[in-house]
């Protein structure tokens, strides 16, 4: 019957179709956690439990060479942990920052260092700040009501 098989050709086809747009969509996600745009390594977190467990349970510095330090921040409505961090000129920072709520931002001008705090996310990024001074990190991400007033403070002496 003409009819019957062509309903079994569509019907083919319309499979094949559906494969060909999951395969593509999981390459997709795939390549997306492995490295998603503008950020540097990324590794699955819980954001439920992320400030109870090491090391964002005492988020802040820890250093781990000579002028070389690891920043764990985390972002949340609205504000950072820790408030202020302080670091010696020269300093290699790396930082790693992760959301427990909503997306924000960790943007600190005058340098290269632009992240997404993302929940269930920890992206990292790496800076030596060998100018001294007070560096401005702000979100800039929009994330609610009080966006505006979410900042912190880098100081570099
Ligand atoms: Cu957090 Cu905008």
């Amino acid at each position: 019957m003409p009819i019957h098989r062509l309903e079994k050709i569509w019907l083919t086809f319309g499979i094949a179709m559906l494969a060909v747009f999951l395969a593509v969509l999981g390459i997709g996600a795939f390549a997306m956690g492995m490295e998603p745009p503008g950020s540097h390594g990324t590794h699955a977190v819980d954001p439920v439990t992320v400030s109870s467990e090491p090391p964002f349970d005492t988020p802040g510095l820890v250093q781990i060479g000579e002028n070389e330090y690891n920043a764990y921040v985390l972002a949340f409505a609205f504000g950072f942990s820790p408030v202020d961090m302080e670091v010696p000129r020269g300093a290699r920072v790396h930082f790693y920052i992760t959301s427990q709520d909503v997306v924000h931002g960790f943007s600190i001008p005058r340098t290269t260092v632009n992240l997404m705090a993302v929940p269930g996310e920890i992206n990292h990024m790496t800076y030596t700040f060998d100018k001294p001074g007070e560096y401005l990190v702000l979100c800039n991400e929009y994330c609610g009501i009080s966006h505006e007033q979410m900042a912190t403070r880098i100081v570099v002496k």
